[in-house]
């Protein structure tokens, strides 16, 4: 049997999963996405080189890797085939290499504008406005159209009639929005059909066919575990589980097919869109955090909100997907803070919990209580060795293992794919 490793992000996203998923597939055969779409907006930097990643998993810049798209994504294909067009126009092969799964529910255009229609009024809570929550409510209300319904035309018509005049009922009556035209869309979708059928298979018997010969698996995780539909900031979370159960049930393989799951951490924290966040700073060492962390969204652009390292969140996170080991991002963006702060719990009516609140609503009286330690002068920037970080650099990430009770295997100090020091890879 071969090995698999997950890489889940243990914040509110963009902790910086795709530069470590890219890193890491050096030792690996595939990568699969297995939750949410492209709300997600991965970075790779190699040689100077941005690539911005939504949908296509984070391996596709290694020549000769798989690329799986798993069922538990939901795929926007006039999106998926843009990304595509992108890579392939600066010589990349993906085509061949990239594989759909038949289940994979898509993401019509209807489900968008029922997205930004409600992005526009009361309840809005700062989605990336890409349909995500509307695909997935369809997902569980069994209306979906899958990738495979794509083999069967006549139906597919049938279907998406069906599925569409329930969406524009609600765009037109209750948002009192434009509907989406129907036989447009259909032209659309149907023009899209034969360039992607080929890539449409069954993943779940590929996956274990791989896992069969002997192959190592790398499932990259996207958005964070505080965005989890079940166990993060409800209702400020996006609509899928983002924590690594989730690898099992959007790839088809059961939880014993994994070996180790390493969690992304930011030495700092940072969220984009709207909801509880403890240690958010709105004072100097918060914007110095956004403009050295250059904290602007990978896939809508939107400033993000940025605060000291939140531990409570985080333990959580090693709780609900079981981290063996964490990898430590942006470690270079505090260089030169005189102090740095951790949250060790929250204060909360006179008593301190290392535990979130049962209500959304209590993280307004939640008072983080922290632990300060002090800052280093020397730089960080593109450290490959432990021993080549300042010693304050190396007291705080040693403070943060012994808070967060879970090793630090891997530290990465600039955005540069050779930026890294790796004390225990996950596939060995
Ligand atoms: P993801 O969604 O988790 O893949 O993360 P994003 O790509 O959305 O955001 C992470 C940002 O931080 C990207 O701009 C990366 O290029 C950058 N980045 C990743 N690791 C590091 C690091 O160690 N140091 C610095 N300075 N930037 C990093
Ligand atoms: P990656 O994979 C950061 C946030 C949105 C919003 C909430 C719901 O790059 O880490 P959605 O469009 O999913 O319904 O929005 O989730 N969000 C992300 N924040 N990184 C992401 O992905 C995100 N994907 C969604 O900002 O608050
Ligand atoms: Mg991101």
């Amino acid at each position: 049997m071969g090995k698999s490793v997950i890489v889940i992000g243990t914040q509110w996203g963009d902790e910086g999963k795709g530069k470590i998923v890219d890193l890491l597939t050096e030792q690996a055969e595939a990568v699969i996405r297995f939750q949410g779409g492209h709300n997600a907006g991965h970075t790779l930097i190699i040689n100077g080189q941005k690539t911005v990643l939504h949908l296509i998993p984070s391996g596709i810049l290694r020549p000769g890797i798989a690329c799986v798209v798993g069922n538990g994504v939901v795929v926007h294909l006039p999106s998926l085939l843009a990304e595509i067009d992108g890579l392939e126009t600066r010589g990349i092969a993906v085509a061949e290499r990239l594989k759909l799964s038949a289940a994979s529910p898509m993401i019509l255009p209807t489900h968008i504008a029922l997205d930004q229609a409600r992005e526009r009024g009361k309840g809005a809570i700062g989605t990336t406005g890409r349909g995500i929550g509307p695909a997935y409510e369809d997902k569980v209300g069994r209306r979906s159209l899958r990738l495979a319904d794509l083999f069967d035309e006549r139906r597919f018509g049938e279907r998406l009639a069906e599925v569409m005049q329930l969406h524009n009922f609600m765009l037109a009556e209750y948002y009192q929005v434009e509907p989406v035209d129907f036989a447009a869309t259909l032209d659309q979708w149907l023009g899209m059909a034969a360039r992607i059928r080929p890539m449409v298979i069954d993943t779940v018997a590929y996956l274990d066919g791989l896992r069969r010969s002997g192959a190592r698996l790398m499932f990259e995780g996207a958005q964070g575990a505080l965005l989890d539909v079940d166990h993060g900031t409800y209702p400020f979370v996006t609509s899928s589980n983002t924590s690594a159960g989730a690898a099992a049930t959007g790839s088809g393989l059961g939880p014993t097919a994994f070996d180790y799951v390493l969690g992304v951490v930011k030495a700092y924290t940072t969220r984009v869109g709207g909801g509880p966040f403890p240690t958010e700073l709105f004072d100097a060492d918060g914007e110095r955090l956004a403009r050295v962390g250059v904290e602007f969204g990978s896939t809508t652009g939107r400033a993000r909100r940025c605060g000291w390292f939140d531990a409570v969140t985080v333990r959580r996170a090693v709780i609900n997907s079981g981290v063996t080991g964490l990898c430590v991002t942006k470690l270079d963006v505090l260089d030169g803070l005189s102090t740095v702060k951790v949250c060790t719990g929250y204060r909360l009516d006179g008593q301190v919990t290392g535990n979130p609140p049962l209500l959304v609503d209590q993280y307004a009286d939640v008072e983080p209580v922290y632990e300060e330690f002090p800052g280093w002068s020397g730089s960080t920037q593109g450290i490959r060795t432990l021993d080549g970080l300042p010693a304050d650099a190396r007291n705080y990430l040693r403070g943060l293992e012994k808070i967060v009770g879970v090793p630090v295997d891997m530290i990465s100090t600039g955005a540069d794919r050779d930026h890294n020091i790796i004390l225990r890879h996950p596939f060995d």
